[in-house]
């Protein structure tokens, strides 16, 4: 009944705030772990918007897919803020939580993966390490075979007439974008004049917008690793910092800045 429900028991908060484990004594403990926590339900806003936006650019609704696409954004920020928060913790309050933690790390994190994947950066091997969780490891092979956000939107170029060569159409969904000189050239055209083509210039927008954000991230993310941990090595497995700064380079929508060099 409706009546019944309370600001606590609608939010469901006797659990997301009874879900704080501090393994160690250390004060900043508590800090990594919301920030975290925060940081996975923003994702999950991103992906709940991001699913129902591709939902719409396939049945071209761009007008919906415009708005939660900006929501995304916007939740995005929020992500990037959370650095600033974090950066308040110094090496010395880490050291204290590092040992704790194991063999765990944000890499390891099934949304951000599942985020990526979205969007269109598509590494199979990602998902080997979530095959002890079975249902994640299937929902992210699940994904890997329907084509990304942004196989959609090229498709919609095609749909809409502009020459897109059957077989960037008909790309294994299973790897990464990689860049098309057609589809550069169906975004010239409609860069240079966007007055005829206004919905999909304000949708090339939107994802460069995203794409913008996402790097933001990780570059926050490097940054603050690097002051937080130098250059050890992850708890994840990877060298750290030198690993971080080389999926900065890893473009979803590469002939959206490309096309930037050739109008
Ligand atoms: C003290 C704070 C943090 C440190 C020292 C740290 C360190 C690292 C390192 C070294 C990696 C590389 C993988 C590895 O070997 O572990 C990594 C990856 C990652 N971290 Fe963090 N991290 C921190 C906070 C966060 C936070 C708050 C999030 C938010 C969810 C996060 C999410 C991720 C993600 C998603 C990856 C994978 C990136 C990719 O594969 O492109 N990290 N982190």
């Amino acid at each position: 009944m409706a009546e019944d429900v309370t600001y606590s028991s609608y939010l469901d908060l006797d659990r997301i705030l009874a879900a704080q484990h501090p393994a160690s004594d250390a004060h900043d403990e508590m800090l990594f772990i919301i920030v975290h926590q925060a940081s996975e339900l923003w994702l999950k806003l991103c992906l709940h918007e991001l699913q129902a936006a591709r939902g719409c650019i396939v049945v071209d609704h761009l007008r919906p897919a415009f708005k939660m696409l900006a929501r995304v954004a916007r939740a995005q920020g929020q992500l990037i803020q959370s650095w600033d928060v974090l950066s308040t913790m110094t090496p010395h309050d880490y050291s204290t939580i590092r040992p704790h933690l194991g063999g765990s790390s944000g890499f390891q994190s099934a949304q951000y993966r599942m985020m990526e994947f979205l969007l269109g950066g598509r590494n199979p091997d990602m998902v080997t390490m979530h095959e002890a969780i079975p249902q994640v490891a299937h929902e992210l092979r699940q994904e890997m075979d329907r084509p990304s956000i942004y196989a959609e939107v090229v498709a919609l170029l095609d749909r809409r007439g502009f020459a897109i060569p059957r077989e960037v159409l008909e790309r294994d969904n299973a790897t990464s974008w990689e860049h098309s000189s057609a589809v550069e050239e169906a975004w010239a055209q409609i860069y240079r004049e966007p007055q005829e083509h206004w919905d999909l210039y304000e949708l090339a927008e939107k994802l460069v917008d995203l794409e913008y954000h996402f790097q933001r991230w990780r570059f926050g993310h490097l940054k603050t690793v690097e002051r937080i941990i130098g250059f050890k090595k992850g708890t994840g497995g990877t060298p750290g910092v030198p690993y971080l700064a080389g999926v900065l380079k890893n473009a979803f929508f590469p002939e959206l800045l490309s096309v930037r060099t050739a109008i």
